[in-house]
């Protein structure tokens, strides 16, 4: 991984983010657009110093604040005036209470969506992206890029616009055909890459180390550290929208595995702030067959995560090495969650079973998580009678191929109604 020339943090206020710690090996660094440790080449992440004190008075401050993830600026690196920039602001989405789907699953402890198709552009990537381009306007980067499997472009091709930052996104070439118009008509640049996600990842790095590369701030590369804590705002919307309460269990899709390990670090910082009562929680992560180098780690006993070649139609999900991979590992262990997949078959059965039963519509990512919660109740992982939150991440509306061939009108008639009644509807 490239390395940039750690920059002076003077001057550099990213409300309570203290400084960058390397996860592996403790090491502090000041705040810059730095992703891997000087020391072990250990990823970096955000260190903060949370307010203190009373837990009353936090809570009513967060509930009086904007209806979107700004709610949580004093637990997020953003400046203090972040709402009032031009931005997104994305968040606050719908956590679906859904009767009818546990009724299907047999879950009686209460089961909820957490639909995060409600964002600006119809992903969760858009929490993630309004986190980076705070970084990307304190570190005075002029262009706004990342690796993508197609939802974090679109989300990056907005907020850039939004923002009035340049942008420049890179893909897979062969994604779904709802993402790259996604990721296009914000007017930014897009650049489709023949290979896989993570050859457009390593693409992304050497430009990073290359002069063609300076200005610009890659969301999920050289501002990954700032990027990945948006990610925390999924739980403290759970926690907040179950009346300050944790979910006993939590089912999380895993490409890169961020999402996941942000979702546990923002539980365990409300724990710490008093927001929450302690109490254990486990977190449960769900693959596609195609793409399931975590999952098979887990079930084989490993705390390395072997890469494969990806091939599934959730693309979304299809990163063959992903850079969190043991970090979900040592979480699905210690919180007594587990890691499963589930085949691209039982995907689109899923998308449908959420769609039937609660009116919601899901991307590839959300079957799969629906599917693997399907799953792990049958096979007894997850405890029905639990409070259990399911994240559905994306949209339908942009994987329309994965159900199309299997969904359509129930006749095709003319207008009369004797052809009405001869297709047996009546
Ligand atoms: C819809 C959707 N859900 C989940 C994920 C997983 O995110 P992460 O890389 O943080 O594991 C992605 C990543 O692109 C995604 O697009
Ligand atoms: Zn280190």
């Amino acid at each position: 991984m490239a390395v940039q020339t750690v920059v002076s943090n003077t001057g550099i206020s990213l409300g309570p983010a203290a400084a960058l710690s390397c996860r592996e090996c403790g090491e502090r660094f000041p705040l810059g657009p730095v992703f891997a440790c000087e020391a072990c080449f250990g990823p970096l992440e955000i260190a903060y110093d949370l307010p203190g004190g009373d837990p009353e008075a936090l809570r009513a401050r967060i509930e009086a604040g904007p209806d979107n993830i700004w709610r949580y600026a004093p637990l997020l690196p953003v400046p203090a005036d972040v709402a009032d920039k031009p931005n997104l602001n994305p968040g606050f989405t719908k956590l679906v209470r859904a009767d009818n789907l546990a009724r299907e699953l047999g879950v009686t402890g209460g089961l909820y969506v957490k639909d995060d198709s409600g964002n600006p552009t119809h992903s969760f990537k858009d929490r993630v992206v309004a986190i980076a381009v705070e970084a990307a306007r304190a570190f005075g980067f002029t262009t706004l890029s990342c690796s993508s499997t197609g939802n974090l472009a679109g989300a990056v091709g907005a907020a850039a616009a939004r923002a009035g930052l340049r942008s420049c996104v890179f893909i897979p070439h062969d994604l779904e055909q709802g993402k790259v118009v996604m990721a296009a008509v914000y007017g930014g640049d897009l650049v489709g890459i023949e290979g896989t996600y993570d050859d457009v990842n390593r693409f992304c790095s050497e430009l990073i180390g290359d002069p063609a590369g300076e200005g610009w701030g890659f969301v999920n590369v050289n501002l990954r550290p700032y990027y990945a804590e948006g990610s925390k705002t999924l739980a403290y919307e759970i926690c907040e929208q179950l009346g300050w309460r944790l979910p006993d269990q939590i089912v999380v899709p895993i490409a890169s595995g961020s999402q996941l390990t942000k979702i546990d670090k923002g539980l365990r910082e409300l724990i710490g702030l008093g927001l929450v009562e302690d109490r254990p929680y486990r977190i449960f992560g769900a693959q596609a067959e195609g793409c399931s180098p975590v999952s098979r780690a887990f079930k084989e006993g490993h705390d390395v995560v072997r890469p494969v070649k990806p091939d599934t139609i959730a693309k979304s999900l299809a990163i063959g090495n992903p850079a969190d991979g043991p970090y979900v590992l040592d979480i699905a262990r210690r919180t007594g969650g587990a890691v499963e997949d589930v085949t691209d078959e039982q995907v689109v059965d899923a998308i449908k079973l959420l769609a039937r039963t609660e009116g919601i519509f899901a991307e590839t990512a959300g079957g799969v998580t629906v599917g693997v919660t399907r799953k792990l109740i049958e096979t007894g992982a997850l405890d029905p009678s639990l409070t259990t939150v399911v994240l559905n991440t994306g949209d339908g509306l942009k994987t329309l191929d994965a159900v199309a061939p299997t969904t359509g009108p129930s006749a095709i008639i003319r207008p009369n109604l004797d052809s009405f009644r001869e297709a047996g509807l009546a």
